[in-house]
């Protein structure tokens, strides 16, 4: 398995491209199902997931052609309605291809997600807001099986705002007979791209990125290009590695106005930041205040930023207090942060952390994508050097991220050693 060494104390400086956001190329490439025609998707990160996703359709028999950040696919056949168990287990956002399955081929099987490292991560949204739209889901050994002649528009109410489920749901509504409303829907930026995307395809869809959608099905999707939106994630690490190294970093080609909760809590650390349409400037020079998180649905704080902002908060001056209300158990980074020096506390779905602490490089155990992302952060203002181990995760969600940290100078290099194994998250 992979290492990354990184020897820390180096303030980056310079500036780094952002590249297009996994959260919502992975709903974009699954939703190609729906549609006979050829989709053309630009800006679509190199990452595992989008590369698992793409072998996941190949299985179902679409044809899957990648280039650098392009994909082309077409799914006008499908030889299988089936996702497996061994490659869901590999990316739980495999579920993405039951609602497009059922809508257009009027059957899905696919294999239970399962738990992962941050939670026990259930699908009953989804498989609830299918049945409304009269699907009929049962489970056997393990798998979701979910059938339709033709899935029919409903009035859908998620008890919770799900980011996937309202995927699942807008891209099966897309092909219902009738109207469906989803509320209390999730806002998240992804699933507005994922809107569009659907919309050029001749989707009717009103109202994503509010917490009510309505879809009005159509008997068919054609083909069309899309260009992904920038990662609002990538771009909100980068940042807190520029934070976290007191450095001055500017962000290329990334969204600003999707990160407004992210923004306004650095610069109440302290970090000044300066933003363009598509550009972010930021400069750490002065000393960082330790501040209060809670981690929201979207437009709220990204629970996918909360361990780079334990990362940061260790060496922020003064205690901080990061509240987890999305996920059950998302503070694996924690016991890893403790090692390199760090004073944090965890009381439930609280972390209280003391500040400033001067980090000391340690070999640290990645868990899952975020908190290797913190560890990272953590091991570039840590004195010494940190060597991550598992570091496979970090593949999953980012692009060339030694690389990119190399170009703002840091020290880190990565140590290739034998095949990562198959696990979820
Ligand atoms: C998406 O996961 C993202 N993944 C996650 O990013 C992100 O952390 C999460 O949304 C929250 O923003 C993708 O988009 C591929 P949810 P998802 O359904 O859709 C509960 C990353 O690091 N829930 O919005 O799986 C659930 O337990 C990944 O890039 C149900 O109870 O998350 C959780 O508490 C990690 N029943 C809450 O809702 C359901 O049927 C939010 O989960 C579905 C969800």
């Amino acid at each position: 398995m992979d290492r990354t060494i990184i020897t820390g104390g180096t303030p980056l400086r310079g500036e780094v491209q952002i590249g297009g956001a996994k959260n919502a190329a992975l709903p974009i490439l699954a939703s190609t199902i729906l549609g006979g025609g050829e989709c053309v998707m630009t800006n679509v990160p190199r990452v595992v997931d989008v590369v698992t996703m793409g072998k996941l359709l190949g299985i179902l028999g679409a044809k899957v052609h990648y280039e650098g950040n392009c994909a082309v696919i077409n799914a006008a056949v499908i030889t299988s309605t089936q996702a497996p168990y061994d490659l869901v287990k590999t990316m739980r956002a495999s579920v993405l291809v039951l609602g497009p399955l059922l809508a257009r081929w009027g059957e899905a099987t696919v294999s239970m997600p399962g738990g992962c490292a941050i939670g026990s991560r259930p699908v009953n949204l989804h498989l609830a807001g299918l049945a409304k739209m009269g699907a009929d889901v049962s489970m056997e050994h393990g798998y979701i099986r979910a059938k339709a002649k033709r899935l029919t528009g409903a009035q859908i109410y998620c008890d919770t705002p799900t980011v996937t489920g309202t995927e699942n749901l807008m891209m099966a509504a897309s092909l219902a007979q009738g109207t469906t409303v989803i509320e209390n829907a999730a806002k998240e930026p992804e699933i507005v791209d994922l809107a569009n995307f659907l919309m050029k395809r001749g989707a009717r869809i009103d109202g994503a990125g509010s917490d009510v959608i309505t879809i009005e099905g159509v008997r068919e999707l054609h083909g069309s290009d899309h260009d992904v939106i920038p990662d609002r994630i990538e771009a909100g690490t980068y940042l807190v590695a520029g934070a976290i190294t007191r450095g001055t970093v500017t962000l290329n080609r990334c969204r600003p106005n999707h990160m407004d909760a992210l923004l306004m809590k650095l610069r109440e650390a302290g970090v000044e930041i300066q933003v363009d349409k598509e550009q972010i400037h930021l400069n750490a020079g002065s000393p960082l205040k330790g501040i209060d998180i809670r981690t929201l649905p979207y437009p709220g704080f990204p629970t996918d930023m909360q361990a780079q902002m334990v990362a940061l908060m260790t060496v922020a001056e003064g205690t901080s207090v990061i509240t987890e209300t999305v996920f059950e158990s998302r503070f694996m980074h924690v016991e890893e942060l403790r090692r390199m020096g760090a004073d944090i506390k965890v009381e439930g779905n609280r972390a209280v952390v003391a500040g400033p602490t001067k980090l000391a490089g340690a070999p640290v155990m990645a868990s899952d994508l975020r908190a290797s992302a913190g560890l990272v952060l953590a091991g570039l203002a840590a004195e010494g050097t940190t060597e991550i181990l598992r570091v496979y995760h970090l593949d999953r969600g980012y692009e060339r991220m030694e690389e990119k940290l190399r170009g703002l100078g840091a020290t880190i290099t990565r140590h290739k050693e034998g095949a990562a194994p198959a696990d979820n998250c």
